[in-house]
């Protein structure tokens, strides 16, 4: 098992009248090797599902383990080596720095400015068609192209997981579906957890989590179980 969930809760303002419950009683277990989409309303918990899982929020209790590591047995410094080296993050916005070059944008998670690790560079923005915007700064760039280098970005670290918050929220619906053809292209031998609003994303995730209201609702091959 990759990761597994018991009994997690998530609560915010504890003891205040605004008491939230961002997750329920989640009990989840993943798998290697997976495309796993997470869906459900806003403010349904599905970005802290995926934060939880990825050891950047500890929940208020319960128990999120990453291939049997307990992320609340290790200090955070050590959660943080883990996603360093194992996890790769897209989110909605694609937080590239304005100063950088896109090839020093893509180098940033791994610190390193090596050639090798520039050519290794160049070649992933190659596979996702931006050979020629290396030198590029990101306000020259359209949307969909600065959330592709947001990918390449995420893959420099050859992460074994990669996490998507709503990756493709800013695209128009051509530019998604390109997105989500390099994402998927690596779930080969990664595993891909993808938050979205659009289930027409995720026609390829093995399963679907579905949240609502904290909690799972439903897990299942297509939107709503079906
Ligand atoms: N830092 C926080 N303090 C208080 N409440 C929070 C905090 N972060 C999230 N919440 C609450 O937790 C619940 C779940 O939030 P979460 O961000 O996981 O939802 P989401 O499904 O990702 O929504 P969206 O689709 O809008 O991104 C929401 O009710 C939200 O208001
Ligand atoms: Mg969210």
């Amino acid at each position: 098992m990759i990761f597994r969930m018991e009994s997690v809760n998530l609560v915010y303002d504890i003891g205040k009248e605004a008491e939230t419950y961002a997750l329920k009683d989640i009990n989840l277990s993943l798998d290697g090797d997976r495309f796993i989409g997470i869906m459900g309303p806003s403010g349904s918990g599905k970005s802290s599902l995926l934060y939880a899982l990825a050891g950047f929020k500890i929940p208020t209790s319960g128990k999120v383990y990453y291939k049997d590591i307990n992320y609340n047995k290790i200090p955070p410094s050590e959660s943080a080596d883990i996603r360093r080296r194992d996890f790769g993050f897209i989110f909605q916005r694609h937080f590239l720095i304005e100063y950088l070059t896109v090839l020093e944008n893509v180098l940033v998670p791994i610190n390193d400015d090596s050639r090798e690790a520039k050519e290794k560079a160049v070649s992933i923005l190659d596979n996702l068609g931006l050979a020629h915007f290396a030198s590029k700064k990101p306000y020259q760039l359209s949307g969909g192209q600065r959330q592709r280098v947001a990918i390449a970005r995420a893959l420099i670290g050859d992460p074994k997981v990669i996490f998507a918050d709503e990756p493709t929220a800013a695209l128009d619906s051509t530019g998604a579906v390109e997105v989500m053809k390099f994402i998927e292209s690596y779930k080969k031998d990664k595993m891909i957890i993808v938050v979205t609003h659009d289930h027409s994303i995720l026609k390829n995730a093995n399963y679907v989590i579905n949240m609502f209201d904290g909690a799972i609702a439903s897990i299942g091959k297509s939107r709503g179980g079906i």
